[in-house]
């Protein structure tokens, strides 16, 4: 009882301070204290922060100046340090105010003189890491001398130009121009620093960057994020913002390959100022046609590249056209000579003409070709464009049949440096007819395109290419044309052929001389947005049979009016070009269309009207955004000439019914034939009818989702082998999303599988996948399966290549032991081709081999993990010889926490950290 009065009695007494502080405004003085003490510690942050730079710049002061300075700033961080003491000594609001009068000088008064001192104290720092940072510093000393490396040996005429180049690695300059005629060997040049810089200077990040003509600020963006494996932004400032944030603290070496004009790095998002910044290394080496590019770019060093003198060119020349081909005949190294001397000393000539000359046998035909190049390049002075182009012509010419000439021709459609993806390649040449047109199916003609393309590798006519998805550079899933050899063939196909791929146009041309006569016009990844309004314009003329528009993203209704004329049209390319709901009926008119590609946009439903297409052989429409496109009746079995019709969609979208069984009883009604069909399918019923039609249909990609709620998976069980084998033999590509399947037996021989993707499979506990079942497996892809434990099989995929696994919440471990059909602890698991490794959202993942064995991954490139916060180490075992460095992208904590066997394996990874 007397408690609960002296509460009450405190409670009131309490209220009223509180109603006298809050309405006499006794408050002020405190606030104001408050605000003057929050305002010290921020400047003193600032003024450390500022300390900490500058220590990076001078480690050991070296001048009083500074020390006095840092002696300052140490008083300054005691003093600011007690006053703060004092004011947050009394939190309380009354005991504050009694202290305050108390105090012998108010804390805002004290507060506000320190603030004073900190600022001056700032200025002066400034001024100091000015000066620190004006002092040019030299990066600390190579770690071996160029010399001493082993390179290449076919890149050894380029060598002093390498070991120049690596030597700046180590001195003063932050740029480094390298500039030269066409072919004489820049990109070389660069590509051997890339390979080598490691070993000579630490660089956090090495970035090799085709800025090639008309480049755009947003075109680098690209580029820069695709190699550093950095997240899109949707704006230029965004991706700028991106990747200055992330390269701001990293030591960087940035080459710059073919640049045409100067480029403003700054807008990319490139860190200004290079050289030695606050302890790291930051470099550029820009590769031009021109030394005043160099200049204007900022280089003060530059190296001129000259062609090689003439024992340094016979000896490219000898390597390159073979010791047999030119010892054949004792009369053939005499003209061999005469012919390596009509390449100028240009590399790129003396690689791509000896090559060609090494299936020459008899001294005749050594001859022939000496007065053949001779004639050619009488008109033209040496090292000239016109001089290259007579040698790419003459190697073009001695290209083994008009086949692979065309071939070749079929790449410059391509931007200038793009990366080429040899699928896509393939595709596009099936597509223009220029391969042979006898082939049973898909696969047997990807499978010649294949021979043809090692032809033109063979002879250096294409170089390999870049793959981002697998961060190689280069790699043989990619071509290039080197830009000299692609100037030159849009030169052979001068006007017949319109060109501007990739260069940032907004419109089509306008010049009608450019339309009158051109066959192929290619306009591809450009960001065309308006078209002639009048039907036509400049295009009116125009009758070209190939059109290529793909990479257009908001391709106007204007640019397809304008077309609709186009009636020689037979391949047409308009994937990703932005088409929302309506199928763009203008497409209906272009009746002699074999080839078309409207894959990656979003069309609701085919129209009968397509059917007006009676020579179509080939319709893509592959990741299509709707899955459930209407596609009427009748009109599938009316395109009599169809042999690949594709609608596979790999993504998950929304539920569909049953739209794609009038595709399927056109075909059984019809008895058409199809080399390639991609579908997706929701009935194991639909599946066993297209099994039926093989081998007239071959089921290339299959799609399957929901499957009437069937609780297990027949398609890859060879107990069903009966029902389901014509889809087993011809199966390429499968993803099964959103059913109830509960177990997943794949033990049928499916030769062609290649990618499998499981999904949303909420009651799926299990795969049993049996050795050999599918020999050529190469990706597999698992996501949201949250009853799986372990995917033990994959360790038996010998051309595992891509694995990637997101939210399946039961995973603990990714590799059982022997009881589970893996390995015996102890024994090293293997995965000879793994090149992509994706662990993304597996909350309880703990290990990738449960009995904490080790892995060999000898090719891998690319690992992506987030949200993996219980898996603690990498248990990799590097392959004996040196293995090149895998790019991991993930947090910056789980990174800190992993633990490694020894430094050696952690060496081997380059992290991105997010
Ligand atoms: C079908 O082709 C004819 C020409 O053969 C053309 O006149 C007609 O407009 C086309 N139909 C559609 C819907 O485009
Ligand atoms: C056409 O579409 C397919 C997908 O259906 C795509 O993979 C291909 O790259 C596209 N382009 C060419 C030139 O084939
Ligand atoms: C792996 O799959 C997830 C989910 O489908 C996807 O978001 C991610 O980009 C994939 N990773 C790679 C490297 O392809």
């Amino acid at each position: 009882m007397e408690l609960q009065f002296t509460a009450i009695l405190a409670s009131v007494a309490l209220g009223g301070a509180v109603v006298v502080l809050v309405f006499g405004r006794w408050w002020l003085p405190l606030a104001d204290a408050d605000r003057r003490v929050k305002e010290l510690a921020d400047a003193v942050e600032a003024l450390l922060q500022l300390r900490s730079e500058l220590l990076k710049e001078e480690p050991a002061p070296e001048s009083d100046q500074t020390r006095a300075w840092l002696r300052r700033v140490q008083e300054a961080q005691d003093e600011v340090a007690s006053l703060k003491a004092r004011h947050d000594g009394g939190q309380l609001y009354v005991f504050r105010l009694v202290q305050y009068f108390l105090s012998t000088g108010p804390v805002a008064g004290l507060a506000e003189q320190q603030l004073k001192a900190v600022r001056a104290l700032r200025e002066q720092g400034s001024a100091l890491l000015e000066t620190a940072l004006a002092t040019p510093q030299a990066p600390p000393p190579l770690l071996r001398q160029p010399e001493e490396l082993e390179l290449q040996p076919e890149t050894r005429s380029a060598r002093p130009y390498i070991n120049e180049a690596l030597r700046f690695l180590g001195d003063c300059d932050a740029s480094l121009g390298v500039w030269g005629a066409g072919g004489v060997g820049k990109t070389t040049v660069l590509k051997q620093v890339r390979e080598a810089c490691g070993l000579v200077a630490p660089f956090d990040h090495v970035l090799l960057i085709a800025a090639s003509r008309d480049c755009t600020v947003a075109k680098l963006q690209r580029e820069v994020i695709a190699v550093l494996g950095l997240r899109d932004a949707p704006t230029e400032e965004a991706q700028a913002a991106g990747i200055l944030s992330f390269l701001r603290d990293k030591s960087f070496l940035l080459l710059l390959d073919g640049v045409w004009e100067r480029l403003d790095l700054e807008r990319v998002g490139i860190p200004q100022s290079f050289g030695m910044v606050a302890g790291r290394v930051r470099k550029v080496v820009i590769a031009s046609r021109s030394e005043a590019i160099c200049a204007d770019m900022g280089c003060r060093k530059k190296i001129k590249m000259e062609c090689l003198n003439e024992e340094d060119a016979w000896s490219l020349f000898e390597a390159n056209a073979g010791d047999e081909a030119i010892h054949r005949h004792p009369q053939i190294p005499a003209l061999a000579k005469q012919v390596a001397a009509e390449c100028k000393g240009l590399p790129l000539a003396l690689v791509t003409i000896g090559r060609a000359m090494s299936s020459k046998r008899t001294p005749e035909e050594w001859a022939d070709a000496l007065d053949d190049l001779k004639k050619s390049q009488l008109s033209s002075a040496p090292g000239t464009d016109k001089n290259t182009l007579s040698l790419v012509k003459f190697c073009y010419d001695n290209l083994e049949s008009d086949m692979a000439r065309e071939c070749f021709m079929a790449c410059a459609l391509w931007p200038e440096d793009h990366s080429i993806s040899k699928d896509e390649l393939i595709q596009c040449w099936i597509g223009l007819g220029l391969l042979p047109a006898e082939f049973a199916d898909v696969d047997e003609a990807h499978r010649f395109a294949r021979s043809v393309l090692s032809v033109l590798e063979t002879a250096r006519m294409v170089e390999q290419g870049d793959n981002h998805r697998y961060n190689m550079f280069p790699s043989d899933t990619h071509i290039r044309l080197h830009d000299v050899v692609r100037d030159a063939a849009l030169q052979f196909a001068a006007g017949k052929w319109l060109v501007h791929a990739g260069v940032g146009l907004r419109e089509p041309p306008r010049e009608e001389a450019l339309w009158r006569d051109a066959r192929r016009v290619s306009l591809m990844h450009n960001s065309i947005e308006d078209a002639p309004a009048k039907a036509g314009g400049s295009l009116s003329e125009a009758q070209p049979e190939t059109l290529l528009l793909q990479g257009n993203r908001a391709l106007p209704r204007r640019m397809l009016q304008a077309i609709q004329h186009f009636t020689r049209l037979t391949y047409l390319d308009m994937e990703e070009t932005g088409i929302v709901d309506v199928f763009p009926m203008e497409i209906c008119c272009l009746v002699n269309l074999e080839y078309l590609n409207l894959s990656k946009n979003r069309i609701l439903s085919l129209p009968m009207e397509l059917s007006n297409l009676s020579g179509l052989k080939y319709l893509y429409l592959r990741d299509n955004y709707y899955i459930q496109i209407t596609i009427p009746p009748g009109l599938i079995s009316r395109l009599g000439k169809l042999q690949v019709l594709e609608l596979f969609t790999g993504s998950i979208v929304s539920v569909a019914d049953d739209y794609i069984a009038p595709v399927i009883d056109d075909l059984e009604s019809s008895g058409a034939r199809l080399g390639a069909l991609g579908l997706w399918l929701d009935s194991t019923r639909d599946v066993a009818r297209l099994a039926r039609l093989a081998p007239g249909v071959r089921a290339r990609s299959l799609h399957l989702r929901n499957l009437d709620g069937a609780r297990s998976l027949p398609v890859l069980s060879a107990q069903h082998a009966a029902e389901f084998g014509g889809v087993q033999e011809s199966i390429r590509e499968l993803s099964v999303y959103s059913a109830d399947v509960e177990e997943i037996v794949a033990d049928a021989r499916a030769p062609r599988l290649e990618v499998v993707k499981f999904g949303f499979l909420n009651k799926l506990r299990g795969v049993s996948w049996s050795h050999g079942a599918a020999p050529n497996l190469r990706e597999v892809a698992i996501g949201a399966c949250h009853g799986v434990a372990h995917l033990t099989w994959v360790q038996h995929l010998p051309h595992l290549e891509s694995l990637n696994i997101s939210g399946c919440n039961g995973m603990t471990t990714l590799l059982r032991g022997a009881t589970d059909g893996g390995s015996a602890a102890g024994e090293l698991v293997t995965f000879p081709r793994l090149r992509l490794l994706a662990l993304l959202g597996l909350p309880k993942l703990e290990a990738i081999r449960k009995d904490g064995g080790e892995c060999a991954f000898p090719e891998l490139r690319r690992v992506q993990t987030r949200g993996c916060p219980r898996l603690r180490c990498i248990p990799m075992r590097p392959a004996a010889s040196g293995q090149s460095k895998a790019r991991v992208e993930c947090d910056k904590h789980w990174w800190g926490a992993l633990q490694w066997a020894s430094d050696d394996v952690k060496s081997y990874f380059a992290p991105v950290l997010i």
